[in-house]
């Protein structure tokens, strides 16, 4: 079966986790995506990390499925000469470096264009044009700058990030969204042009509800919502809501059968006020359903605390399975805590290929995540990563060299 970005050839310019997931999600939708390495080092997470000797680390095979590998020093005046080779044939160059790297080694977007004027040269920076702009940034600085952190944990702890790698992972998504749009303009106007996106804007619209707040605290000086309320103080910035909903639905973290052992013994609970009634009945709190002060939603929120003590109580005598199954039956929305182990031993997500099980050459089986979009007409097939270098010879006879000349450019040190 065909893929959705067949024919479509990525440069692959990209290391650590923010480009790589950007090229990686390319490649499953069926793009040529040729990952473009330093020789002898290559992406520096192959040794990061790592849990096997001498072994490509599960940081970077889990990064780069689907992907060839070859080896260019683009210092070298030859290795130069074999990447213009590469932007003239592709369509798309993605890159991460620190800022000002790709024009220091002398690939400015003018000389691109000169070589290639169709070519989308996309980048992840940490910061946007600004007084941040030059700045290196990692996954925890950009949850720090984009809003993530000062929003997360709780209201007498320090600021919080999460495990989610929202700076990286998900600047990756913004970014293949910006890279499949641009060859959709493309398509139109047959030209290429820059696509950027920086990693505090990426956190920040993911961060989206939390600058509606800020407006929503400075008009009203309060938010129902929050655990701040009624009793506690809201000061100017949007505070850490610990584990509240967020939305109009109260929820919070309970409890289950097991917690005092298991760290992961609980449920996520949203009291939605559609099924109260049938909460009030689960719980054994009938006359809440019809009591004053319980019955609606605004009458609810100054006791929100004390009615998820009672729901706790209920789901303390449940796993969380056990709670999840019956409150199901009730359309009461609630979400069991996965540990990851549960997550990898879950045969459901198997059987969907959301995990799925690869084999190396040298690492052997390992599981990693498949292609969390699923396309109808285009689906994924997730093959291992390469090593380092395995597909230079391929690339170098595609674009015309031949073996004798591939080998005197490896013994020159180009690639
Ligand atoms: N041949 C020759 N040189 C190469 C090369 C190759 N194939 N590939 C990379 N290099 C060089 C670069 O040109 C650069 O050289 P320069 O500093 O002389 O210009 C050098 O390798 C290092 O690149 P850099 O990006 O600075 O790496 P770093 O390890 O110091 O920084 C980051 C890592 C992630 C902090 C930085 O790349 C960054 O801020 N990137 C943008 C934001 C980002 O994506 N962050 C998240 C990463 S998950």
């Amino acid at each position: 079966m065909s893929k959705a970005l067949d024919g479509v050839r990525i440069l692959d310019f990209t290391h650590v986790q923010s480009g790589p997931t950007c090229t990686q999600l390319l490649a499953w939708f069926g793009a040529d995506v040729i990952k473009v390495e330093r020789a002898g080092a290559g992406d520096i997470t192959r040794e990061q990390l790592r849990d096997i000797p001498d072994v490509d680390s599960l940081y970077f095979t889990m990064l780069n499925h689907n992907k060839r590998s070859v080896t260019i020093d683009t210092k070298n005046p030859e290795g130069k000469q074999v990447l213009e080779a590469l932007i003239q044939k592709c369509d798309v160059l993605v890159e991460n470096f620190a800022p000002g790297a790709l024009d220091r080694m002398g690939f400015t977007w003018e000389r691109i264009q000169e070589l290639n004027p169709q070519m989308i040269v996309a980048s992840v920076k940490g910061f946007g044009p600004g007084p941040y702009e030059d700045c290196k940034v990692y996954e925890n600085v950009a949850q720090c700058a984009g809003g993530a952190a000062s929003t997360t944990g709780f209201d007498d702890g320090p600021p919080v990030v999460t495990g989610a790698q929202i700076g990286d992972s998900g600047t990756g998504l913004h970014l293949a969204l910006g890279i499949v749009t641009a060859l959709y303009q493309r398509t139109h106007t047959g030209r290429g042009q820059r696509v950027l996106a920086a990693m505090q804007d990426g956190v920040l619209n993911l961060c989206r509800v939390k600058l509606r707040d800020q407006q929503r605290l400075e008009r009203t000086g309060t938010m129902k919502e929050y655990p701040q309320y009624p009793n506690g103080q809201f000061g100017e910035a949007v505070p850490r809501a610990g584990n509240a909903s967020g939305g109009g639905q109260p929820g919070w973290i309970l409890k289950c059968k097991g917690w005092e052992t298991d760290p992961n013994a609980y449920i996520y609970f949203i009291t939605q006020a559609p099924v109260w009634a049938k909460i009030c009945n689960v719980i054994g709190k009938e006359e809440w359903a019809t009591d004053p002060d319980y019955a609606t939603p605004a009458a609810r929120l100054p006791h929100l605390k004390d009615i998820f003590a009672e729901i706790e109580r209920w789901t303390m005598t449940k796993t969380k399975f056990e709670a999840m199954q019956i409150l199901n039956k009730y359309d009461i929305p609630c979400g069991p805590i996965l540990s990851m182990k549960e997550i990898a031993e879950e045969p459901s997500l198997r059987k969907t290929g959301t995990i799925v099980e690869v084999d190396h050459p040298t690492r052997g089986k390992y599981l990693t995540v498949g292609n969390p979009i699923k396309l109808s007409d285009s689906p994924t097939e997730v093959t291992r990563s390469p090593l380092l270098g395995e597909h230079t010879d391929e690339v170098m006879a595609e674009l015309g060299y031949s073996p004798e000349q591939v080998s005197a450019l490896r013994t020159a040190g180009a690639i």
